[in-house]
């Protein structure tokens, strides 16, 4: 399709699916597509493209947007890295809506009858105790690619594995069951930038690329997967995720399970990196400078003003993402405007951005002079900080902001902290300041 082809939004948040607890699937899908609600026809609409469409589809799932294809049809896998243009050699992840759908996939030529009282036979043991415990939800597990398998070759980038997951969002699994296919999907954002959270983040970006984005909401995780891998031993983890290593390590076989990925989190402390490095992803047009939680505010708002100070008159405007101890603003505002500034700072809801005018010495005129800023508190709560982070770079953008300073958190703690680090760090490259 050509760049000025429309792309729809089709709402589906009103589709009345109240989770695993619930009637299954299947049948719920059966009763529920006879009333054609503009909902259900938008689904539908949703899975025929999948099976016969080589363009990719959008959707929601719990934890950020994913572009999803049909993960057996190679040139349906091969539409996903054209739409984002993404390098072709980073395997996807594949979406199964059930353990019998994973079943046949493992076992290729086996009939829908022969796998439904068997859910865990062909997976390895490693993994029984991870899946009872977080499947549906925000936890991909690699497993063996079988010979013969049905996986598009594009899906594994001729790997001998596979990574799999069930998404928590019902939405996500009932297009997933709707279009009777395993689902390739990465996230549904264009290749380096910020994850989406929401269809209007996906529309930012691939507007003109796919047909229809289906508008589950905003994700109620924000950051991706985990990614385990349970084949090797002792067990790692290769993207922290949705599930925390506290979590993983309470279960059987994995109370040793090491950290497998590089972020540069062990080497922060060392002198500053090149920008532009490997490691740039999840990244805003704006610059991220990500400082350390131990890293004292007085030193951060210094820096900030100090840059503020340094850039060309007129073309230089600041956001500051604050997290847990950060005051409004850093303090930047005017000492005449203090009340107001943090009255409207107070008064947003959290993850807006709140703009505010910081003022300056200009070193060159001697004189005083002012720059723009914006704030945005993405509140204290770990789970809300993962749930905002992406929107609130992509906002900062919107604002065409220069430079975004972020305030980090300790990676150690066990659940979210890491994948929220591990974004951060991926977003801001080699700015990272102690
Ligand atoms: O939350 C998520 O996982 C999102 C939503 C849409 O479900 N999806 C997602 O997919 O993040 P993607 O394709 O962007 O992430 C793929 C990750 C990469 O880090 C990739 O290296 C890893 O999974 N991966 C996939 N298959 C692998 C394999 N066979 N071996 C090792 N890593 C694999
Ligand atoms: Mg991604």
């Amino acid at each position: 399709m050509t760049n000025d082809q429309t792309t729809r939004i089709l709402p589906v948040q009103r589709l009345n699916i109240k989770g695993p607890t619930d009637k299954p699937l299947p049948e719920w899908w059966a009763s529920e597509r006879q009333s054609k609600t503009p909902e259900a026809t938008a689904i539908e609409e949703a899975a025929e493209l999948l099976r016969t469409s080589d363009i990719p589809v959008a959707f929601p799932t719990e934890t950020v947007y994913g572009l999803g294809a049909d993960a057996t049809r190679s040139a349906a896998v091969q539409g996903i890295y054209k739409a984002k243009q993404r390098p072709s050699d980073n395997p996807l992840i594949v979406h199964v809506d059930s353990l019998a759908m994973l079943e046949r996939l493992l076992n290729p030529g086996m009939s829908a009858a022969d796998t439904t009282d068997t859910p865990l036979k062909s997976i390895p043991l490693i993994y029984h105790k991870l899946l009872s415990r977080f499947w549906p939800g925000p936890l991909t597990i690699i497993l063996p690619n079988p010979s013969g398998s049905s996986l598009a070759k594009e899906v594994t980038s001729y790997l001998t594995t596979f990574g799999v997951r069930m998404p928590a969002s019902p939405l996500a699994r009932l297009l997933i069951h709707a279009a009777d296919r395993p689902l390739a999907a990465p996230s549904a954002n264009a290749s380096t930038k910020p994850s989406p959270t929401t269809a209007q983040h996906v529309h930012h970006d691939l507007h003109g690329r796919i047909e229809v984005i289906l508008d589950g909401g905003p994700c109620a995780v924000g950051v991706e997967s985990t990614v385990v891998d349970g084949l090797s031993d002792p067990p790692v983890i290769l993207r922290p995720g949705g599930i925390g290593i506290d979590d993983l390590r309470q279960c059987e076989g994995w109370e040793n399970v090491q950290i497998a990925y590089n972020d540069g989190s062990h080497e922060v402390k060392e002198a500053p990196r090149a920008p532009g490095m490997k490691y740039r992803h999840y990244s805003p047009k704006a610059r991220v400078v990500l400082f350390e939680p131990e890293c004292s505010e007085e030193k951060v708002a210094k820096r900030v003003r100090k840059d503020m100070e340094d850039s060309a008159v007129g073309s230089h405007s600041v956001g500051i993402v604050r997290t847990r101890h950060w005051a409004p603003g850093l303090g930047l505002y005017e000492p005449a405007e203090k009340e107001k500034t943090l009255q409207r700072i107070q008064e947003a809801p959290t993850g807006s951005l709140v703009s505010f005018s910081v003022p300056l010495k200009d070193h060159v005129k001697d004189c005083f002079t002012s720059k723009p800023a914006y704030d945005c508190a993405l509140g204290t709560d770990v789970g809300l900080i993962a749930r905002g982070l992406f929107a609130a770079l992509r906002a900062m953008d919107d604002e065409e902001v220069d430079v975004i300073y972020v305030e980090g958190l300790v990676a150690e703690h066990g659940d979210l902290h890491a994948a929220v680090m591990n974004r951060l760090r991926k977003a801001a490259g080699a700015e990272l300041k102690v």
